[in-house]
C-alpha cells in the first residue's frame, strides 16, 4: 500500500484523526501510565480526577428533592442513615472519632475521612452519591436501584456529619444498645463479621429495631409480636431479593436460612407492639377509619379491616402482616411504595398493589393514622 500526501483540507484532518487514532490505540495497548494502586497518580491527576466528580456529582444531581414523607430533620431518619453508614460506610470510610480499616487505606482513590462532608455537598449531592456511588473508585451504589426513598437517610446523617463526636455517632447508630464487642476496643461491624451465633446478629437487629423490637421511635419498623410467617418470609425476601430494601438486604444475605428463622420466632415470641398514643386529628383518624373499614368499591378500594383486621389474625392468614399499632412513617412510606408497585417478599405482594394503587396521598396519610393509632385492633383485644 502506498502513502499519498494529503492535499485538500478535509484529507489532512482525515489522516491527522487517523493518527491520532492509531497513537491512542498503541497507548492503551502498550499501557505506559501504570495504574498500580501502590503508587500515587502523577501530579496533577488527582486533582483533575476529583474535580470532574464534584462537577459531575452537582450536574447529575440537579432536580433531586426529597418527597412528601420524608424529612431530613426527622432523628429517627438520621439515625437510621447512622445505623446503615456503621455497616454499610464505614468500613471504607471511618466514622466520627474512628479511623478506617488501614486495608482500604490501599485503595487508589483512598476513601476519604467524611469529616467536612456536608459543608462540601448540598443535601441532593449527598442523596446522589448515597444512591449511586461513582465509578472507577469502589465507591458503591446503593444496594438496590428499586428504593430510591432509602438513600436520603444517608443525606440526613451526613449533613450533620461533622457536628458529631464518636460518643453522639454511638449513640445515634447503636442506641441505647450496647454492643457486645465495644466500639473502644476498636472493633467495628465488617463486611462478613456479622454471622456466627445468634447473638451476634440480633445485637445487630437491635441497632435499628431495638432489643425490644419495637423500632426505637420509628428508626425502623416494629417486629415485636407480628406473625412469624410474615417475618420469616420478609427476611428470606431481602436475603434473596424479591422484597428490595438496601438497608435490609445485605444484613439479611448474611445470615444463613436458620439464622433468618430463628431470628423471625425471637421477635414474633417478644410483647406485640401497640400504639404509642396518637396526636393525629380526630378528623383525620375517622376518614381512615371509614376508608379502613368499607373500603371504597366505585374506586376498587377494598377494606383493609377484611385481610388487616382481627378476623384476619393469624393462623388463618399469617402471611398478613399485623399493621395496628406499627409507626405512621412506615406505614406511610409502604403505602406509597406499594401504591406504585408490589413491594412485598410473598406471593401475595400483588394483593397489596391492588388494595393500594387508587389511593391517594391525603387517604394515605389517613390510613397511616388511623393504623399507627392501632384502632380498632387493640380495641377489641382489650
Ligand atoms: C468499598 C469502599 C467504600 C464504601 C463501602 C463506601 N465508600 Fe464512599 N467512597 C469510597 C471511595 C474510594 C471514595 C473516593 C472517590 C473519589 O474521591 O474519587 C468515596 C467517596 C465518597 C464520598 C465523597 C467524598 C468526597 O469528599 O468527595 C462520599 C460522600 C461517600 N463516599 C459516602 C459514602 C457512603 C454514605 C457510603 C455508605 C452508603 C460509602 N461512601 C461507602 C469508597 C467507599
Ligand atoms: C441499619 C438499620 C437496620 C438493621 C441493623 C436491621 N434492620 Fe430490619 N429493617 C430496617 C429498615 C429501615 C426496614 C424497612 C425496610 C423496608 O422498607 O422494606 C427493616 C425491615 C425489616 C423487616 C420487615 C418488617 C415489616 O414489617 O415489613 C424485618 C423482618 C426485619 N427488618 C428484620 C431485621 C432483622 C432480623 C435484623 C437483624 C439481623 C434487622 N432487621 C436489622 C432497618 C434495619
Ligand atoms: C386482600 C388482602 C389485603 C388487603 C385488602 C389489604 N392488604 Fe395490606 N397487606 C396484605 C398482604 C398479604 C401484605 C404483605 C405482602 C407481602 O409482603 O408480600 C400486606 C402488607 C401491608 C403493609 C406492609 C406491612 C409491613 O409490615 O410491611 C401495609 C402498611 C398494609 N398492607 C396496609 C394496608 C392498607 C392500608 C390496606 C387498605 C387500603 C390494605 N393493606 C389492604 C394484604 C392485604
Amino acid at each position: 500500500m502506498k502513502l499519498r500526501r494529503p492535499r485538500s483540507r478535509r484529507q489532512w484532518a482525515a489522516a491527522a484523526a487517523g493518527g491520532l487514532l492509531l497513537l491512542g490505540a498503541a497507548f492503551w495497548f502498550v499501557a505506559p501510565y501504570n495504574i498500580a494502586a501502590s503508587l500515587p497518580h502523577l501530579p496533577g491527576v488527582s486533582a483533575l480526577l476529583h474535580g470532574y466528580l464534584v462537577n459531575a456529582v452537582r450536574t447529575w444531581s440537579l432536580g433531586e428533592a426529597p418527597p412528601r414523607d420524608i424529612d431530613l430533620d426527622d432523628p429517627a431518619l438520621v439515625a437510621l442513615g447512622a445505623g446503615h453508614f456503621e455497616s454499610g460506610c464505614a468500613p471504607c470510610h471511618g466514622a466520627p472519632g474512628r479511623a478506617r480499616n488501614p486495608l482500604v487505606g490501599g485503595m487508589r482513590p483512598e476513601p476519604p475521612s467524611l469529616d467536612g462532608i456536608g459543608g462540601k455537598f448540598a443535601d441532593r449531592e449527598l442523596y446522589w452519591i448515597a444512591r449511586h456511588g461513582f465509578k472507577y473508585t469502589g465507591m458503591p451504589a446503593w444496594p438496590t436501584q428499586e428504593r430510591p426513598d432509602e438513600p436520603w437517610a444517608l443525606a440526613a446523617f451526613l449533613r450533620r456529619y461533622g457536628s458529631l463526636d464518636a460518643e453522639a455517632y454511638r449513640r445515634l447508630a447503636y442506641g441505647p444498645a450496647e454492643p457486645r464487642r465495644a466500639l473502644d476496643e476498636g472493633a467495628s461491624i465488617s463486611f462478613g463479621g456479622l454471622t456466627g451465633r445468634l447473638e451476634e446478629p440480633l445485637d445487630n437487629c437491635a441497632r435499628c429495631h431495638g432489643a425490644d423490637g419495637l423500632g426505637r421511635d420509628g428508626v425502623a419498623p416494629k417486629l415485636a409480636g407480628q406473625s412469624e410467617a410474615y417475618l420469616a418470609a420478609s427476611l428470606e425476601g431481602y436475603a434473596g431479593g424479591a422484597r428490595p430494601s438496601g438497608f435490609m438486604e445485605p444484613l439479611a444475605a448474611e445470615l444463613t436460612a436458620g439464622e433468618r428463622r430463628r431470628l423471625a420466632a425471637h421477635f414474633a415470641a417478644l410483647p406485640r407492639f401497640a400504639a404509642t398514643g396518637s396526636e393525629a386529628d380526630a378528623e383525620l383518624l375517622a376518614t381512615g377509619a371509614r376508608l379502613a373499614g368499607e373500603g371504597d368499591p366505585r374506586r376498587d378500594i377494598p377494606s383493609c379491616l377484611a385481610c388487616h383486621g382481627p378476623e384476619a389474625e393469624p393462623p388463618r392468614r399469617a402471611l398478613y402482616p399485623h399493621i395496628a399499632g406499627q409507626d405512621a412513617r412506615w406505614l406511610e412510606r409502604w403505602l406509597r411504595l406499594w401504591r406504585d408497585k408490589p413491594l412485598g417478599a410473598t406471593r401475595f405482594a400483588n394483593v397489596m398493589h391492588e388494595a393500594a394503587r387508587f389511593l391517594t396521598d391525603a387517604e394515605i396519610e389517613a390510613l397511616a393514622a388511623f393504623f399507627a393509632a392501632g384502632a380498632p385492633e387493640d380495641a377489641a383485644r382489650r
